[in-house]
């Protein structure tokens, strides 16, 4: 791999799910190294089912996903866990486990990489509860340790997931949907720590997002899905509220854009 290769290759996949709708229907794609890649499209343009099949959440019916330069996609077992190191992922619920401490919450995200009977006695090594709070400090929660998960606002647990999904040391954070639970203004707060991952620590990131403007402020491109299709994929600032109303038609604008 040269630095001119890109980090994620994808042709031709396609998603037919086993009661034969087709959730995606043959869509290309390269994502260098630091992108800010974001997903828009409306509900069930198949954004969610995209983003699982890039970390094999979802097996591909069709088409190949190439990963720093290996075919991942039908790998199993070891390498499967692998990839999924490498390629991180936050969720719209977080996920957290919302009884145990947040740095536990954060502790597990190195699970892959270490013994899980450490966890379960918690006995972490100090260097890994030294990270811990290092990914605490860079999401802006340095003195929520001892905090129960679910005693967090939405917001700061989505930043918990994002210190869990850094301990894994990715090189691709895949995020769905990751401020649809938010307000505004906690989604930005969100997503400026999104931005600052890829600019400032060089993460790959693919989010899908519902709201243009988001998709705007934050993203380095944008890619449209509809039905299963790609039907944009450039610089945010080229899909205008005109070009999104050509893609989606007038009905679309009063829900997508905010
Ligand atoms: N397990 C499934 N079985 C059948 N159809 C599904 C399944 N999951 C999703 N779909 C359908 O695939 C399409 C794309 O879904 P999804 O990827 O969730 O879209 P988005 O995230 O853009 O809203 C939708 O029409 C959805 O109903
Ligand atoms: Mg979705």
């Amino acid at each position: 791999m040269t630095t001119d290769d890109p980090l994620l290759q994808i042709q031709g996949l396609e998603k037919v799910y086993p009661n034969g709708y087709k959730a995606l229907r043959g869509i290309d794609l390269e994502v260098k190294a630091g992108e800010f890649l974001v997903i828009i499209g409306l509900s069930g343009a198949g954004k969610s089912t995209f983003i699982r099949c890039i970390n094999r959440l979802i097996d591909p019916t069709g088409g190949t996903i190439t990963f720093d330069g290996r075919d991942i996609t039908r790998v199993r077992g070891r390498e499967l866990r692998r990839v999924r190191r490498d390629i991180a992922m936050i969720f719209q619920q977080f996920n957290l486990v919302k009884r145990a401490t947040v740095e536990t919450n954060v502790l597990t995200g190195a699970l892959e990489s270490a013994s899980t009977l450490p966890s379960l006695l918690n006995l972490w090594p100090r260097e890994r509860r030294e990270q811990a709070a290092h990914f605490l400090d860079l999401v802006g929660l340095p003195d929520m340790r001892r905090r129960r998960a679910d005693a967090l606002s939405g917001g700061q647990q989505q930043r918990v997931a994002i210190a869990r999904a850094l301990m894994q040391n990715p090189k691709v954070l895949l995020a769905d949907e990751p401020v649809a639970s938010l307000d505004p203004a906690t989604s930005h707060s969100v997503m400026k720590y999104l931005k600052q991952l890829q600019e400032e620590q060089g993460i790959t990131i693919l989010a899908n997002l519902h709201f243009l403007s988001l998709a705007r402020q934050y993203g380095t491109r944008v890619l449209a899905l509809k039905d299963g299709k790609r039907v944009f994929d450039g610089a945010p600032e080229e899909i205008t509220d005109d070009k999104f109303r050509e893609i989606y038609g007038e009905d679309a604008v009063e829900v997508e854009i905010r």
